[in-house]
């Protein structure tokens, strides 16, 4: 038996975007995503709780190496998004409706593989403001992914 622990690493970015389906009037999306559908963007300033899970290394004490797990953030997604436009300028956002729920499954997807041998990701924390945040742990409906 050995000892499960869960770490956390926050990291914190800002990005423009607007939500909206071009396959909808203007006025549509308006009506259904407000002020958030500005023609002209906007912007948010993101802070992202990533937790993951595993045994304590004997050897080192630690589950995870934090700096391995903070090159992987920049790396896989803050890199990407800081400063960037997420309707325009970030490949793998590529068509997708930039609400919170689309992006903290798209950076899960970027991250989940992305780990050391028995590091599991559990839960990823995604605030688009200081009053809202999505949380996701993975997709299978089954429950625990483990
Ligand atoms: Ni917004």
């Amino acid at each position: 038996m050995s000892t499960v622990v869960k770490v956390t690493r926050r990291v914190h970015w800002n990005s423009a975007h607007r939500l909206y389906r071009p396959d909808w009037s203007d006025d549509r999306n308006a009506s259904v995503f407000g002020a958030c559908s500005n023609p002209h963007w906007h912007g948010h300033n993101y802070e992202m709780d990533v937790t993951v899970s595993g045994p304590i290394d004997p050897e080192t004490g630690y589950v995870m190496d934090m700096k391995a797990l903070k090159d992987v953030l920049e790396e896989r997604v803050v890199g990407d998004l800081d400063h960037r436009n997420l309707n325009v300028e970030v490949e793998w956002l590529e068509g997708l409706n930039p609400t919170t729920e689309n992006l903290v499954v798209s950076i899960w997807d970027r991250i989940v593989n992305q780990l050391p041998e028995k590091v599991r990701l559990h839960r990823i924390v995604l605030w688009e403001t200081p009053r809202n945040y999505v949380e996701y742990t993975g997709g299978d409906p089954a429950g625990d992914s483990a």
